[in-house]
């Protein structure tokens, strides 16, 4: 049968009842069954835990959302406007709050796996995760000095200047309460162009993620530079090595929780230990370790409109801080046999600016999130990033990923070979039964499912 999607004056049904039956209680995100239910009937549910009016629905539901017009004033040449699934990440409890986490991926997989990786973290009290203040650093290039020793000690003498003229109280971000905070000097002998003296401005973006607002001030302060140091700046753009700016997420995982079938839970324990100090030692590991991890925190920061780019350079390059390419993430037990995860990664997201108040399903999804600031943002995708990772690391060192992701890659595979509606479940069923997960075979099983419904 086909999806029935339901019109504007259903959803507004559908509002009048959520919104009458919808408890003062605090809600729990242990949805129960959610991904058997229909995708109406889903967004139905999210729309009520969230309080979504019937606009979000309908975005939610590919009614409505970023049209041509929009999508033509954000970029240049734009020829159109590529869909991607969002998902709900169900199950999270961080800092004792309930979270619905929306997350925009196309890799199967990856929802269920912090879904379930976060049912694991709420069985020993969820995820802990805080962050620091939101400072950016903003990166002015000084060349042409005799002695950048010297030329360090004459911007050093001017740092109260150099303070007090980014934080022009005329200013909108100076106003609700940011600004520079500080200034660091680092001379850079040993480059091919010979030494180069570059210019740390620390400033706190609020709730941006930050770039304009470091752009302009290192733009503002150049020239204060050159007359300084006498020398010539070159650039002036904010470092995605956002280090001032990072969170911290750990959680606990009673062994009993992770018992599978097959191998008792401390078992799985010291295989994930395991699994984790292979990702520390080896590069080669450490990038998919990694890339793990990002799977999960892309796909929020996708959902909310922020920058993933900017997030996948800092996590790398703060991954390599030690001169050797490591894992974001530890994993150990304790004393008890409880597993412990922790991440230390730089987060640099907004809840204002960018696309986050641009794109119609960005707003959808910081509302569904209920966060009120980057640093809550921040915590939300922290924990998703160790959820994400306990899900891979998990499944790999016990079953292996292979089975349910076939099964989902086949989803895709059937899909693709024309199947929609409930053929999708049945293309998939035979190719898993047959263990042959191909585009030709799902051709054939649609071919044939079609002429036996004729
Ligand atoms: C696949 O997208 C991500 C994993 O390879 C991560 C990992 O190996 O830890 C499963």
């Amino acid at each position: 049968m086909p999806v029935h999607y339901p019109n504007q004056q259903e959803i507004g049904r559908i509002n009048l009842m959520t919104n009458k039956t919808q408890s003062s209680k605090k809600h729990s995100s242990r949805l129960a069954g959610f991904y058997q239910r229909s995708l109406p009937d889903r967004v139905a549910q999210v729309a009520q835990w969230a309080g979504l009016d019937a606009g979000a629905e309908a975005t939610l539901l590919g009614m409505t959302g970023l049209n041509s017009a929009q999508a033509d004033q954000m970029i240049e040449n734009v020829i159109g406007i590529y869909a991607l699934p969002m998902g709900l990440a169900t199950n999270f409890l961080i800092n004792g709050k309930d979270y619905l986490i929306p997350m925009v991926i196309e890799e199967p997989s990856v929802v269920a796996g912090v879904s379930f990786a976060a049912k694991l973290a709420r069985a020993g009290g969820g995820f802990n995760a805080s962050t620091d203040d939101p400072i950016m650093i903003g990166q002015i290039q000084v060349l042409g000095v005799d002695n950048v020793y010297a030329a360090a000690g004459r911007v050093w003498d001017i740092r109260d200047q150099l303070l007090a003229e980014a934080n022009d109280p005329s200013l909108m971000i100076v106003k609700i309460g940011g600004g520079a905070r500080d200034i660091e000097v680092r001379p850079l002998i040993d480059t091919v162009v010979g030494p180069m003296l570059i210019v740390h401005v620390l400033y706190n973006v609020r709730d941006a993620m930050g770039a304009n607002t470091v752009n302009t001030a290192c733009e503002r302060l150049a020239p204060m530079i050159e007359r300084a140091t006498g020398g010539r700046v070159n650039l002036r753009i904010l470092s995605n090595l956002s280090d001032h700016r990072k969170v911290r997420a750990s959680c606990t995982i009673p062994p009993e929780a992770l018992t599978t079938e097959t191998t008792p839970g401390p078992q799985v324990v010291q295989a994930i230990v395991e699994a984790a100090a292979f990702a520390e030692a080896d590069p080669y590991r450490a990038a998919t370790h990694n890339k793990g991890i990002f799977n999960g925190m892309d796909a929020v920061c996708i959902a909310t409109g922020n920058d993933w780019r900017a997030l996948e350079a800092g996590g790398h390059a703060y991954a390599a801080r030690s001169g050797r390419y490591s894992s974001l993430s530890v994993w150990t037990a304790d004393g008890s046999g409880n597993l412990i995860g922790h991440i230390e990664v730089p987060m640099a997201v907004g809840t204002v600016g960018g696309a986050t108040g641009v794109h119609p399903s960005a707003k959808v999804a910081l509302k569904i999130l209920g966060v009120s600031s980057a640093r809550e943002l921040s915590e939300v995708i922290g924990s998703v990033g160790l959820a994400q990772n306990l899900a891979a690391i998990r499944a790999l060192a016990t079953e292996g990923i292979q089975r349910g992701h076939m099964t989902l890659h086949a989803r895709q595979v059937a899909m693709a070979a024309g199947a929609s509606g409930d053929m999708v479940t049945r293309v998939v069923k035979m190719m898993v039964a047959e263990n042959n997960i191909q585009l030709e075979r799902a051709q054939e099983i649609v071919t044939q499912l079609r002429e036996s419904e004729q």
